[in-house]
């Protein structure tokens, strides 16, 4: 008999949660901050693939990948065998004070995915917040202004200068008090809800007219502004993608104006659509570009990588101690070596296939109103009314909940759609799995209407 994480799909054994996870629930509402947002009580013990096994032996399914994050799947055996190699060597330096070999081999070859002749340099950070914060400091800095303009339902973190771009839930805000000046937000092209009626290609013109007619004209000069951020598929808002015209649009504008664009890849990126970065489909080529999330599969790293000609701030404007960390820089190169060889073209592959099976679910269910997406990374938006597309966040919670209790994991995202998005390497067999379970969630969901 296969062990639990040598299996494909989940077993159950326990009532969830468990009694083991019943201890950990009662200490963490004990001695941790409330602020996080646990969707349901899964208390992970280990994981291999694309299969969790909490600390009752209950074998899951992962939908999700720790947000995903864990892009090669949990523990892949060439991920650990670089980290444990690495940290055994050497584990930490600081990069902002010395050298070492493999920070900018990273940096070569997280150039060598990014479009276009210009060369690229990279900062390394901590994570995806931090490489947003330093994306900011690089824009006011390569400009000399000081605006920005970003959208609504974007996601880009939680510190103060990330969080006064970030627009996704008030929640994130409230409490706070008063965040970076020069921000303006404007809508996002969101295609299933477009205000005026256009499809997932041409949803936005209007909101680029907008952005000319009015933010340049009654608020920000355009040569004051310092950057436009985007993420080319919205993830925490709902995995929303924007249309290919948007972005090359407003690489047009910004070209025209001097402004830096941004792209926020740090949900998007790492193959996770099928290439190395969702800008990719539209064909642009951003001044600068955050990533972070899927690059070390798990071990924290973010990453601002721009244009030559836009990265060169002197030394000592921006460092970080830990920023760049040997053992997730060596993590991250034998995750882009997995990418690059099997699991980009995996996630392409997959999530056609997904995309194929998932085509009906808006004929065969009527609490699904858009399903939407690129490669693994595929949006499920939960109405509880086709026709009036009334959000149904209480039945998505439902969705969210019951597929736990089914062995699949999967989070929300938005205020009432379901996110998928597995470890690049899920097959046929799990991706079978996963349709099925949502679709009994679905149907059971739909009996309470
Ligand atoms: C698009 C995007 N940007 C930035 C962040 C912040 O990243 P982190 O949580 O690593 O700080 C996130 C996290 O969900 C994200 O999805």
């Amino acid at each position: 008999m296969p062990t639990t994480l040598e299996m494909k799909t989940p077993r159950l054994v326990t009532a969830l949660p468990g009694p083991n996870a019943k201890r950990v629930l009662e200490q963490d509402a004990r001695f941790m901050s409330p602020s996080y947002t646990r969707e349901y009580p899964l208390v992970a013990k280990r994981g291999h693939g694309a299969i969790v096994e909490d600390v009752d032996g209950n074998a899951f399914l992962d939908f999700a990948a720790g947000i995903a994050v864990c892009s090669t799947g949990h523990c892949h055996p060439k991920v650990v065998a670089a980290i444990q190699k690495q940290a055994a060597e050497l584990i930490h330096m600081s990069g902002t004070d010395f050298y070492y070999e493999s920070m900018p081999q990273l940096a070569a070859r997280l150039a060598k995915t990014m479009p276009g002749a210009e060369g690229k340099k990279t900062f390394f950070a901590n994570s995806g917040t931090e490489a947003v914060e330093g994306a900011i400091k690089l824009a006011r800095y390569t400009t000399k202004r000081d605006k920005m303009i970003a959208f609504y339902g974007c996601f880009h973190g939680r510190s103060l200068g990330a969080l006064s771009l970030t627009a996704s839930k008030s929640t994130q805000r409230k409490g706070f008090g008063a965040l970076l000046s020069g921000v303006e937000h404007i809508p996002y092209p969101y295609a299933y809800r477009c205000a005026h009626g256009h499809t997932a290609e041409t949803c936005g013109a209007e909101i680029l007219e907008q952005l000319e007619g009015q933010i340049f004209k009654r608020l920000f000069d355009p040569e004051d502004v310092a950057g436009i951020i985007i993420e080319p598929i919205q993830g925490e808002g709902g995995y929303v993608p924007a249309p290919k015209f948007f972005l090359q649009e407003l690489q047009r504008i910004c070209r025209q104006h001097g402004i830096m664009l941004i792209t926020d890849e740090v949900q998007s990126g790492m193959g996770r659509t099928g290439k190395w970065w969702a800008y990719e489909h539209a064909g642009i080529e951003p001044d600068i570009v955050c990533a972070a999330k899927g690059i070390a599969s798990g071990m924290p790293l973010g990453a601002i990588m721009a244009k030559e000609s836009v990265m060169r701030w002197k030394p000592g404007s921006h460092g970080t101690t830990f920023g760049g960390n040997p053992v997730c820089i060596a993590a991250a190169l034998a995750t882009m070596e997995l990418i690059e060889n099997e699991y980009m073209e995996n996630a392409r592959r997959m999530g056609d296939y997904l995309f194929g099976r998932l085509a009906n679910w808006t004929k065969n269910f009527k609490i699904i109103g858009d399903v939407r997406g690129r490669g693994l990374m595929i949006g499920i938006e939960i109405v509880r009314d086709q026709r009036t597309k009334e959000k149904a966040a209480d039945l998505r919670n439902d969705v969210v909940n019951l597929a736990f209790h089914k062995g699949l994991l999967v989070l929300g995202a938005g205020e009432n759609s379901v996110r998928l998005s597995p470890p690049l390497l899920i097959d046929q067999e799990q991706a079978d799995f996963a349709v099925r379970t949502l679709e009994e969630c679905f149907r059971e969901v739909e009996k309470k209407l």
